[in-house]
């Protein structure tokens, strides 16, 4: 991961395209600005947006302004940053399918000069992936993307990556026509939480956690990613998604990689890479019979979260009043490996859970209980790690302590670490990051194409063994509540439950 001086990088262009889209106001712009408030972006960059809609730079400039109000994680706006950033921003009005467009943005580029503001440029596609292919084309045409041309120019994508293995390869040989793969940023923008990234930190900088962190000590992990959200306005994405392409093969999936992993080589993006890559094909392969063992998907009913009242997920817009597509999946799976022979990995993620949080609890071995089970039982409580990736971010570590008194009582007692009163309340959005390490070329906390095609080809094992069947009775959940009986069933088959995600204040 990157740690050069901003003041030292050459400038560049970030080029939105698809800009007048949600994600722009949102996200980018805010990100880009915050990048600037932190003095993280080089001393002399542009930022173009290009769309279809008529608009000047400063009109374009002025809808960002008031979008910034709404969407910027600090308030209120700095006026004297915003005024100096604004300056960078263009607009480039045109058709992503003609040609006279890109003229057009090469144009303005020159105007920029013949120096890095021309060469260094950074493509945003923010367009339906669809559209990849023909943008990719023109901008090749135009002159402004080279395998191997002067200064650097990158893609950057974001999920979906296709819809199953086959249209993910098409995807990336689009992607690599005019591009090396090198060139090409996918966001999974689970990879720019700080959590998510001290999972590595963490995990190989502490020698007292590593050696515990295998077949021997550990009993299951469990991974959960909560949402309270219901899938709302986004019915007609998600009639084609479903929780498993939505969550699983990405953010998921890359959590999960990141926990089992072997230590890489060096922090270097690609040997990090390989090792997850790695992981992945380590899964042991599904067949339909394993699907429906250890695979569990749900759908939520009409119900309430936090005493709101909820519809059912066949009652939301452009959802099919007979639809089978998941809102929730649990999955357990083993990693066929020398580390984690045998030990579970139980994975879920839903939405209108009663909770947005995430975590990864790694429970280990069961304790003898032989001097205790007078006192407590044949239970003594097994010992805990859990990584709260978000909200409350930290860890915790969970074990038996006396209780004070006369008896010998003993039950469980907790040592939490939260980064809030460790390091004070420093949360940069994920796209800061992933934005900053786009133009600097890191590509660590960027999917490969492999990872890529090795999540797809887990999830498509799955979709197979569900493929025709309707969802039975026990894997329906209340809006609210936290998944089907099935999922609670699938962990019961290995005398385990689920551990609900912590909330610390
Ligand atoms: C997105 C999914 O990738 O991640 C959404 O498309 C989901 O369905 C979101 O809500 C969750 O992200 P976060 O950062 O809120 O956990």
């Amino acid at each position: 991961m990157n740690n050069s001086d901003p003041s030292k990088e050459p400038g560049c262009t970030i080029v939105i395209f698809g800009a007048s889209g949600d994600l722009t106001a949102r996200k980018l712009i805010p990100a880009f600005y915050h990048l600037c408030k932190d003095k993280l972006m080089p001393p002399e960059f542009r930022i173009i947006g290009f769309a279809r809609r008529e608009k000047t730079d400063d009109s374009w400039r002025q809808e960002l302004r008031a979008a910034l109000d709404q969407f910027s994680r600090t308030k209120p706006v700095d006026e004297k940053i915003w005024t100096a950033f604004a300056k960078n921003i263009f607009y480039c009005q045109g058709d992503l399918t003609d040609a006279a467009a890109y003229q057009k943005l090469e144009q303005l580029l020159t105007s920029f000069g013949s120096g890095p503001l021309r060469e260094n440029l950074l493509f945003y596609l923010a367009t339906q992936p669809s559209q990849f292919g023909e943008v990719i084309e023109q901008v090749h045409r135009a002159g402004l993307l080279n395998k191997n041309g002067s200064g650097w120019q990158r893609l950057v994508v974001e999920k979906p990556f296709g819809h199953d293995l086959a249209s993910a390869r098409a995807l990336n040989a689009e992607l690599t026509r005019f591009a090396h793969e090198q060139q090409v940023c996918r966001i999974d923008h689970y990879l720019g939480k700080e959590t998510v990234q001290n999972i590595l930190m963490f995990r190989f900088s502490n020698s007292i956690f590593e050696k515990l962190w295998n077949r021997n000590s550990v009993d299951h992990v469990q991974i959960t990613v909560g949402e309270k959200i219901g899938v709302g306005d986004r019915g007609g994405y998600y009639e084609e998604a479903g929780a498993l392409r939505d969550m699983v093969q990405n953010h998921m999936l890359q959590v999960l990689a990141l926990c089992a992993m072997e230590p890489p080589v060096s922090l270097e993006a690609e040997a990090i890479r390989d090792e997850k890559v790695k992981l992945l094909k380590s899964i042991r392969p599904l067949t339909p019979d394993n699907v429906a063992k250890q695979i569990v998907r749900g759908q939520y009913f009409a119900g309430s979260v936090d005493g709101q009242p909820r519809p059912g997920y066949r009652q939301e817009p452009k959802v099919k009043p007979d639809s089978n597509v998941e809102t929730y999946v649990a999955l357990k799976l083993f990693i066929d490996n020398w580390r984690w022979s045998g030990v579970p990995f139980y994975l879920r993620t839903g939405k209108n859970l009663p909770m947005s949080a995430s975590d990864v609890r790694v429970q280990f071995r069961p304790t003898p209980s032989v001097l205790f089970a007078t006192h407590c039982g044949n239970k003594l409580d097994a010992n805990a790690i859990t990584l709260r990736l978000q909200p409350n971010e930290g860890i915790y570590l969970r074990f038996n302590g006396k209780v004070p008194g006369m008896s010998l009582g003993v039950r469980p007692v907790r040592m939490n670490f939260s980064y809030d009163a460790e390091f004070g309340a420093y949360t940069p959005e994920a796209y800061e990051r992933l934005l900053l390490e786009a133009i600097h070329g890191d590509a660590t906390l960027f999917i490969r194409r492999d990872e890529v095609e090795t999540a797809w080809q887990i999830v498509d094992s799955i979709r197979a063994g569900w493929d025709g069947k309707s969802l039975t009775n026990r894997e329906f959940y209340a809006a609210g509540t936290w998944g089907p009986i099935a999922a609670d069933d699938l962990l019961a088959q290995s005398g385990h439950v689920w551990h609900e995600p912590q909330v610390f204040s």
